[in-house]
């Protein structure tokens, strides 16, 4: 299938960058939150970060207008329901995603495709809620999608291969990396492998094995990472990483998903990253 009409479901840290990425790539992109504030920042986190790159030299003033142009808000799904692929980027919790998916379902023409950007759920339970599971799969996006080029594409055990096909196909047409993930299973492989890292990670600073800047530092000149994982997992967001580690562990079972208390205190006192100022580092706002 040809898809030349997007629709960005959550405009949140994820949605905003890959509207945005869409947006660039020439496709007509429709984004859609439930909460106006979101869409609020979303819509003037994309003209600030375009308007760095005009000053950069990197784009030019027509081209800011013009990707802009093809970036169309809608604050009622119908008014989007001509397009050929949907991206969910709402909560990481499956009850939030799979009334979002009904819902699609339900307004989108039968041929769209339906796609999550879930971190670790698995695709299938995704798929069955739908009547379209042959038409539904997973577009994982890697922070910050303006700039990550690493898209993991899960399957459920519906999808169709021409659906993967043209998953693959969109990813080319944005510029990205797809790697095919051929198992659903929770995590896939980025997340799989890299949570119980950050995860141990945390139980260093908790345990005092070193300070966040000497742990931080430690990845940065021993792994050459452009920044250190308590850093990193501020940007992801402390309250996504426990939804994500949350689910893992209940998932698979064992200890490697099972949250540092650290983490799970954090969160409790509202302390999730940079979107809320403090994390492990302090941020202003
Ligand atoms: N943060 C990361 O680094 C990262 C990386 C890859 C994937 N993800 C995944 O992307 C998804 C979004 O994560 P995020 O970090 O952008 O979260 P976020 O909290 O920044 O944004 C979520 C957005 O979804 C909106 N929303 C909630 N329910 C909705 C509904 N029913 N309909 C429409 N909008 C709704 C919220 O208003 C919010 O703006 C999650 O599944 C997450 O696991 C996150």
């Amino acid at each position: 299938m040809t898809i030349n009409k997007v629709l960005v479901v959550g405009l949140g840290l994820m949605g905003r960058g890959i509207l945005q990425v869409c947006a660039q790539s020439g496709f007509e992109s429709y984004g859609y939150d439930v909460s106006e504030e979101a869409v609020k920042n979303a819509i003037g986190f994309i003209e600030n970060t375009l308007e760095k790159r005009v000053k950069k030299g990197k784009m030019t003033e027509d081209d800011k207008t013009k990707v802009l142009a093809n970036i169309k808000v809608v604050s009622d799904l119908n008014e989007a329901k001509d397009v050929d692929l949907a991206i969910e980027a709402v909560f990481e919790d499956i009850n939030v995603k799979q009334d979002v998916f009904k819902k699609l379902d339900e307004v989108l023409q039968p041929n769209a495709i339906l796609a999550s950007n879930t971190s670790a759920l698995p695709a299938t339970p995704l798929a069955s809620v739908t009547k379209r599971a042959d038409k539904f799969i997973i577009i994982h996006f890697h922070l910050p999608p303006t700039v990550m080029r690493l898209i993991e594409l899960v399957r459920a055990i519906q999808t169709s291969d021409e659906t993967t096909e043209s998953a693959k196909e969109f990813c080319k047409a944005i510029g990205k990396d797809a790697v095919e993930i051929k198992v659903d299973c929770p995590g896939f492989l980025t997340n799989r492998t890299m949570i119980p890292l950050m995860n141990e990670v945390v139980y260093c600073l908790y345990e005092g094995v070193s300070t966040r800047e000497d742990i931080d530092l430690a990845f940065k000149s021993g792994f050459n990472w452009p920044m250190g994982p308590l850093q990193l997992m501020d940007f992801i967001g402390l309250d996504t990483l426990l939804h994500i580690m949350e689910d893992l562990h209940k998932r698979c079972g064992g200890n490697k998903f099972l949250p540092c208390p650290l983490l799970s205190n954090m969160v409790a006192a509202g302390y999730c990253g940079h979107k809320s100022g403090k994390g492990f580092y302090e941020y202003s706002k």
